[in-house]
């Protein structure tokens, strides 16, 4: 029997699609890759889901984008494979995505995790890019956002010289938002934060993402304008009618994502 590379759960209105490939430390394959952003692209199409979690296994979060793949691919494979693209087809889903770190969550696996919206990690993550160890660079976008979330001196030291963060070490450079107390699941630990994500308006928390990561894009200027322009379309929703009336009549509201 194959083995499924990539699981998926539903619970409430949080989805949570799960790294397995816990013999290989979940290294990242064409293939688990496909899998995930087709699970990730089943949740953002289905209204009932809010909010999304990204876990591994107790192996590991991720030890990386697969050697053999890229061993084995020349130049042009890797142009044209579509395989580096797969990181930017997570960061393309418009629903929040919390990545939920135990253990090794190393180069792509790292990569992976920026392309999440909030990471949290639990006391035995071990965050880091070992590329140059192995004479190659970061592919799948870690010297781009690396650097915006934790700055260049930091960002530098973890590509130039390989340098791997703690769960402690990652919480102080805001890599990571939340830890999972000892004992507790790490994924439990996200869920909780999803679910908490899944109660607000869903068009809201859509826009408001979307406006935080235009933040990455634009100038400050065009980044307000951008949130200004969300604030006054939102302003049209039924969810925001609901959410107001809700709170005056002191209910919980009833958000249809309209
Ligand atoms: N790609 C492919 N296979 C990987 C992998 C990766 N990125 N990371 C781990 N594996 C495989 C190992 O080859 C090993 O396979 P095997 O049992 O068939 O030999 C298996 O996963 C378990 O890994 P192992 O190295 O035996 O575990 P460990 O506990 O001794 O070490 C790590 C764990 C994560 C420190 C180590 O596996 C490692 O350094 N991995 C590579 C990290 C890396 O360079 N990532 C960037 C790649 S772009």
């Amino acid at each position: 029997m194959t083995e499924q590379l990539i699981l998926t759960e539903e619970r409430g209105a949080v989805g949570h699609v799960i790294l397995n490939r816990p013999a290989k430390r979940n290294a990242l394959s064409m293939e688990m890759l496909t899998d995930l952003v087709t699970a990730l692209r089943q949740y953002e199409e289905q209204p009932s889901i809010r909010a999304i979690v990204i876990s591994g296994t107790e192996r590991g979060f991720a030890a990386g984008a697969d050697i053999g793949t890229l061993g084995s691919a020349g130049p042009i494979d890797l142009y044209t494979s579509g395989f580096s693209e797969k990181w930017d087809h997570v960061a393309a889903i418009s629903k929040p995505i919390v990545a939920a770190i135990s253990s090794y969550a190393l180069g792509g696996g790292l990569e992976l995790a920026l392309t999440c919206d909030i990471i949290v990690a639990d006391m035995t993550a071990v965050l880091g890019l070992p590329e140059t160890a192995i004479g190659i660079i970061p592919g799948a976008g870690a010297t781009q956002r690396l650097v915006r979330a934790v700055g260049k001196s930091m960002a530098m030291e973890m590509v130039l010289a390989g340098r791997r963060l703690d769960v402690e070490e990652a919480l102080r450079c805001g890599l990571v938002s939340s830890v999972a107390a000892e004992g507790e699941d790490v994924a439990d630990k996200a869920h909780s934060i999803a679910e908490q994500i899944a109660q607000g308006g869903p068009l809201a928390v859509t826009m408001a993402k979307a406006a935080i990561l235009e933040s990455f894009e634009t100038s400050l200027s065009a980044g307000i304008r951008y949130e200004r322009t969300m604030s006054a379309l939102i302003s049209a929703s039924a969810d925001r009618k609901e959410g107001l009336e809700a709170f005056s009549q002191k209910r919980p509201p009833l958000f249809t994502g309209r």
